[in-house]
């Protein structure tokens, strides 16, 4: 008989995002550095989990904190250098631990000396490595583009009086993937990555880097156009999910599949048609992996949820492979958006979050219930509260340090150090909850073992199962129930019948439960079951 086909890593894997800068710090600066995540693989290791992300290490004036690369070789040095990375991804290793880096391939830093040669004359070697146009015959913008950190996406340069387009920051020049320099260039940094040791790439802005070549107007937006798609206040057909974006990545995947094991892709596109996210796992041959803003930013009831899982199940079908995460370094955290730091609702979030069909990505801090911070305005460090004041909250609160110890410093730095941006609650650290088996820390630490030991939760198909208001609930291959009780009264879930594994209510897990569930408000509970559940109840295959 054949071999069956090796299940990839990832597919098994809860992978963990580091914002670097705010993880651990180890020379007492009170910025986070690559040191600092070798210090805390201890704690990785005892956490579970498979894989770690970092957001952009690479040389970085910091205008958008990393994601405006100046030197895709190197590190950034508050962070670290390529020794440290070396370590790291060895020392990770030895743990099963993988590392899993960000790669912008949209834009780079101004300060990049690619765009510092671009900028020097309209006729150097580089400047085609950027997105120039001439002014209209009228004096008026190239087009009527808008970037997604506000105003046009044209900036003049003054010395050749052409405009370069930057979809984000006017610091944030984006390249021209219509050069076959820029694709050439991207290979020769995946590989240097990659012979590095590095598991794979979660690709900034993986929607937007090939733009329409004639340069065309975005229509303006209709009023039946999803939230997604407001944001710019025009419709981004022509500058974002372009045909052409597909080949991009079409090539990166096969040099993906030079190593062995094959490198990880993982596309962020921030799409509101799973359809359309669905089309940038290509044919098995682009990206392994996108992540699933519908979900991200569904509402936290029953019913958001349960609408949005479905549709990506039945977008994705049995092939594709779903990503779910809550929380990110761009959101507020799930714990304050979702939950409003109710205790319950976090752990039954963490619950439905590592008990879903596909791979779990954890910011750090979720395993806490950490909240966002309230930074004051004379802290700020996000541009983007700096460029939308008043109109944007920024990204700050959701990006201060990690609480390892409950005391100044937060075993985040030294004590006599202020860090970057302000801690939060002290009470949530790493310290407080450890030891406590009632804990979220406890209960994200006992759902990431128990979908290691269960294949159903795993690898086991998704199909809803009928369930009162207010309740979701569904099964996982043939013998695991997930229920979810998104109200505030306690529920009965008719038919159910077997042993609750793990409920966020701990004095619950071993219960037996002899044909109806009953969860407490805000209660969700993982079982298994004693009816054996047939795949003809899974979606995709109802359709
Ligand atoms: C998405 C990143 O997640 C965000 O932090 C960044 O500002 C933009 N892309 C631009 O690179
Ligand atoms: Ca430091």
């Amino acid at each position: 008989m054949a071999e069956p086909p090796a299940i990839p890593w990832w597919r098994d894997a809860v992978v963990y995002q580091i914002y670097p800068r705010s993880f651990q710090d180890t020379n007492g600066d009170g910025v986070g550095d690559l040191a600092g995540v070798l210090r805390r693989l201890d704690y990785l290791s005892w956490l579970g989990v498979d894989a770690l992300w970092l957001t952009p290490i690479n040389e970085s004036p910091d205008d958008d904190f990393g994601y405006d690369v100046s030197n895709y070789y190197d590190v950034h040095p508050a962070l670290g250098d390529l020794g440290t990375v070396d370590r790291l991804i060895e020392a990770a290793g030895r743990c099963g631990i993988r590392i899993i880096l960000d790669i912008v391939p949209n834009h780079t830093s101004d300060r990049h000396l690619w765009f510092v040669e671009a900028r020097a004359a309209r006729d150097s070697a580089q400047r085609n490595w950027y997105v120039w146009a001439d002014p209209k015959p009228d004096g008026a913008l190239p087009n009527n583009w808008r970037s997604a950190f506000g105003g046009p996406t044209w900036e003049l340069d003054p010395s050749s009086c052409q405009y370069y387009l930057h979809q984000f920051l006017p610091s944030q020049p984006d390249l021209n993937w219509w050069n076959p320099e820029v694709g050439d260039e991207f290979d020769r940094i995946l590989r240097f990555w990659f012979d590095r040791g590095v598991a794979g790439f979660r690709i900034d802005t993986a929607n937007k880097v090939v733009k329409d070549a004639l340069l065309r107007d975005n229509p303006p937006l209709r009023p039946t156009d999803p939230p997604m798609e407001r944001r710019l206040g025009q419709r981004p057909v022509w500058s974002s999910n372009r045909p052409e974006v597909h080949e991009v990545w079409r090539r990166w995947r096969a040099v993906c599949r030079e190593y062995d094991p094959e490198r990880l892709l993982v596309g962020e596109t921030v799409l509101d048609d799973l359809e359309t996210v669905a089309r940038y796992y290509g044919d098995d041959d682009e990206l392994q992996l996108n992540f699933n803003f519908p979900f991200v930013f569904a509402d936290f009831t029953a019913g958001a949820l349960r609408d949005v899982v479905q549709r990506t199940e039945a977008a994705f079908g049995p092939g594709r492979w779903p990503v779910w995460t809550a929380s990110n370094h761009d959101v507020s955290r799930f714990p304050t958006r979702w939950c409003r730091g109710d205790r319950r609702r976090i752990g039954m979030a963490l619950l439905m979050l590592l008990t879903l069909r596909g791979t779990p990505f954890l910011y750090y801090g979720d395993e806490l219930g950490m909240t966002d911070v309230p930074v004051p305005t004379d802290r700020l460090a996000d541009p983007l509260s700096h460029r939308l004041p008043g109109l944007f909250r920024g990204r700050d609160p959701e990006r201060t340090p990690m609480l390892w110890r409950s005391e100044p410093g937060a075993g985040f730095t030294v004590p006599s150090m202020e860090p970057w941006l302000p801690f939060g609650n002290s009470g949530l650290s790493v310290e407080s909850q450890r030891n406590d088996p009632a804990s979220t820390l406890r209960l994200c630490r006992d759902l990431i073992m128990l979908r290691r030991e269960s294949s159903d939760l795993r690898a086991g198909d998704f199909g809803v199962l009928d369930a009162p208001d207010g309740v979701w609930a569904y099964r996982r291959g043939s013998s695991t129930v997930v229920a979810l009780n998104f109200g505030d009264e306690e529920v009965a879930v008719p038919d159910v019948r077997g042993r609750v594994l793990i409920a966020s209510n701990r004095e619950r897990d071993g219960a037996e439960v002899p044909g109806v569930l009953r969860l407490g408000p805000a209660e969700g509970a993982v079982l298994l079951s004693d009816s054996a559940y047939s795949g003809c109840q899974n979606l995709y295959e109802l359709r």
